[in-house]
């Protein structure tokens, strides 16, 4: 087994509580999963698209379902993760290649190769707003023309009721899915006891693996970057499905 080289406090029991219950946490899992694979064009040609902090790779395998001519690079920092997304699709053969790195690091920002779509799901909140801005320019630059940079994640709500609000329909949410998935509500405990739910703390921990930004700064940030058609696809429960286009010259 390879060392971890993640470098901001996401431990591989973190991993394996998310392989185990991402099913419960993530609201509307299913329905994020295909907005993000329908806010980007379909490739007229053999595209190359990076899934950035993969994890066991339900939207990698979306998006390989989705654009049958695409081979999609899954990057992740946990060594369990890779393991378990390197089993999950290998029958999709040399269209799909895994690959640990550091999501902060600046080390993996080029590529050979022209990149069609940059996608990333629940991860760039592990990233503080410095990073966040420095990843978003650095995607801009490794993109191909018309290119799609699309994230799905959770945002810091602007003030305590957006939190509250926040934090309230992400606990019912999980219920919710708790219920229609097991008729129990095993999930949403495992939820409560692990404290999952960003929203709901109190006082914003310096430490916390949770550093997300509010939706406004993050959408002007992309048009910093050089993002053009930067829109807000999805909502709900704190989290959001954003992203922009690079422009054709
Ligand atoms: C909540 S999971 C989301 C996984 C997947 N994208 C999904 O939506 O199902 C967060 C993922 O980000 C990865 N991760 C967190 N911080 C990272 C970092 N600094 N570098 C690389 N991967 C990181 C974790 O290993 C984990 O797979």
């Amino acid at each position: 087994m390879q060392d971890s080289v993640i470098t901001s406090q996401w431990e591989e029991e973190n991993s394996q509580d998310f392989i185990d219950y991402g099913k419960y946490f993530v609201p509307d899992r299913e329905i994020q999963i295909n907005c993000v694979c329908e806010v980007i064009p379909p490739p007229s040609e053999a595209a190359y698209i990076l899934d950035l902090c993969c994890g066991e790779g339900l939207l990698t395998r979306a998006l390989l379902d989705k654009f049958p001519e695409s081979h999609v690079y899954g990057l992740d920092g946990s060594p369990k993760m890779i393991a378990h997304i390197e089993k999950a699709l290998a029958a999709y053969g040399e269209r799909f290649k895994a690959k640990q790195f550091d999501l902060a690091a600046s080390n993996w920002r080029e590529f050979s190769f022209p990149v069609y779509a940059v996608v990333s799901s629940l991860a760039i909140h592990h990233l503080d707003g410095t990073e966040k801005q420095a990843l978003f320019k650095d995607v801009a630059s490794l993109l191909a023309p018309g290119g799609s940079f699309i994230i799905a994640d959770l945002t810091e709500p602007m003030d305590r009721f957006g939190q509250k609000l926040a934090a309230d329909t992400w606990d019912e949410v999980v219920r919710q899915r708790s219920l229609d998935l097991d008729g129990d509500l095993r999930g949403y405990d495992y939820f409560c006891e692990l404290g999952w739910n960003h929203y709901a703390q109190h006082e914003i921990d310096p430490d916390s693996i949770d550093k997300p930004s509010s939706l406004f700064d993050q959408l002007k940030w992309l048009e910093q970057a050089g993002f053009t058609d930067v829109d807000v696809f999805w909502m709900k429960a704190g989290h959001a499905i954003f992203g922009g286009r690079k422009p054709n010259p």
